[in-house]
């Protein structure tokens, strides 16, 4: 996947980059990977230090050039080869900068939405690895930090970068813009992810549309027909526009006969301007289907052909953890792990993936708060606990903070029979579901990764029925 060394850089050539002052050797050069966290430091490496809530980077200046860093990049002296910046952050997003503006035949594409940017990234570059040798970062890793720290991989060798880019505030999506200028630009939904940080949707959209407003006349905005607030986006970019859509007919790169298997996984056929295709997902969920199409235009406008997006999305696994992954027991029951995070969108995805699943036998969901949602969480959590009543659930498990308004939507649903319980943790949950599942069941672990319930789908993906 790109492999090999990174562009080499001299430390005085870093010093001068970042504008930060050399401590060292100015000709050593710095020729192996940038990393963050100092276990991960290895021969011919830059470290840079950073001041996390556990840790302070500083600390581990010289047990990284133990392990054979080059220097560290630091804001406060340490006792090795360093580069001393204000700003660690902005150091390394200069240094990703000059990296890229030296890779010209590089082709950088950006994703950003509120759901669905690792999903359709890890497809997108299962797609680019048939063209070329691509950059894509592992899991999340899209912010301030992990955005540089992916840029910073890439070498003369590199084709493609295929960037996950998140917006936690107005603003963050022009930065990461500005240290990896993409011409292709993907916007896959403007939902309430974050909500709470920008103040409603319109303002989601504000932000989530900076990444179009980036993109050059020469460019690619990819637009999802199906979402008001994103194909709106069109009149805010100077790029070629290039619709998908699951149900809106117009859009240019479209999904027909769109099946579930017994496990969730979609089958359709790929409708293009250049002919149409069968694609089976091996992800799980209607929603996916979505995101294979956002791929399929990017990998199509990157110059991939028919038969190899089909055949590319019908061979991509899912590359990132905890995002609906689907374990069926050896007893029968099914464990749905989407545990990576939440917000009122994944949630009801979640849930329509979880009642199809579970035709066959009962739905159980134990559901955990959604974060950020700032003035409108409570709300937002009784409507989905009166959505998850809707989708007939056996049981619901509310566990944590927002337990309470989770179950007073369910109890709206007067018609519903199910049981609701409201817990305060993880094992709880595990102890109220305790040999209560039987074989055909379904449970569907899903919360913010603050509530961490990951480790409860493990609990229950290794359990038995009898437990
Ligand atoms: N198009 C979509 N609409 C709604 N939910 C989605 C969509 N794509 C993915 N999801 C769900 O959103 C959650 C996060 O998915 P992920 O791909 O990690 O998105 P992101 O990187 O934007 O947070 C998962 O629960 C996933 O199943
Ligand atoms: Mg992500």
């Amino acid at each position: 996947m790109g492999g090999g060394p990174v562009i080499p850089l001299t430390l005085a050539q870093i010093a001068e980059i970042t504008g930060g002052r050399l401590h060292g050797e100015p000709t050593a050069v710095v020729a192996g990977q940038v990393v963050i966290d100092s276990r991960r430091a290895g021969p011919g490496g830059l470290f840079a230090a950073v001041a996390g809530e556990r840790a302070d980077g500083h600390e581990f200046a010289s047990a990284a050039v133990a392990a054979g860093a080059v220097a560290v990049l630091a804001t406060r002296a340490v006792p090795v080869p360093s580069v001393l910046v204000a700003d660690v952050p902005a150091a390394l997003a200069a240094l990703a900068r000059f990296v890229v503006d030296s890779l010209p035949s590089a082709r950088i594409s950006g994703i950003t939405g509120s759901s669905g940017k690792t999903t359709t990234k890890d497809l997108a570059a299962q797609l680019t690895e048939r063209l070329g040798p691509t950059i894509a970062p592992a899991g999340s890793f899209n912010n301030e930090f992990g955005h540089p720290l992916t840029v910073l991989r890439a070498n003369s060798s590199t084709r493609y970068l295929v960037l996950e880019l998140s917006a936690r505030g107005p603003g963050h999506i022009a930065y990461l813009c500005g240290i990896a200028p993409p011409r292709y630009g993907v916007v896959l939904n403007v939902g309430h992810a974050h909500a709470g940080q920008f103040g409603g949707l319109d303002q989601v959209a504000r932000a989530k549309g900076e990444l179009v407003e980036a993109l050059p006349a020469d460019g690619v905005a990819i637009l999802n027909a199906d979402d008001p607030r994103v194909l709106a986006m069109a009149a805010r970019t100077a790029a070629r526009v290039v619709t998908f859509g699951v149900h809106d007919r117009a859009a240019a790169i479209r999904a027909a006969d769109v099946r579930l298997d017994d496990l969730g996984r979609p089958s359709f056929t790929l409708l293009t301007p250049e002919g149409s295709a069968p694609v089976t997902l091996r992800l799980h969920g209607a929603h996916t289907v979505s995101d294979a199409l956002a791929a399929a235009a990017l990998a199509g406008e990157l110059g991939l052909d028919l038969a190899g997006v089909a055949d590319g999305l019908s061979a991509a696994e899912a590359r990132s953890r905890w995002r609906m992954e689907v374990r069926r027991r050896g007893d029968g029951v099914t464990v749905i792990n989407d545990a990576y995070n939440a917000n009122p969108e994944s949630v009801r995805a979640a849930l329509e993936a979880l009642g199809h699943l579970a035709q066959d036998g009962r739905a159980f969901a134990i559901l955990g708060h959604m974060a950020e949602l700032g003035a409108i969480s409570s709300a937002s959590h009784e409507d989905v606990g009166e959505f998850a009543a809707r989708a007939d659930l056996a049981g619901l498990i509310a566990v944590g903070s927002e337990a309470e308004p989770l179950l007073a939507g369910a109890r709206r649903v007067r018609s519903w029979t199910g049981e609701a319980l409201a817990v305060p943790d993880g094992a709880a949950a595990l102890d109220a579901l305790a040999n209560q599942l039987k074989p055909g069941d379904v449970v569907l672990v899903k919360a913010s990764r603050a509530a961490h319930l990951e480790g409860v789908a493990a609990v229950l993906i290794q359990g038995e029925a009898d437990r």
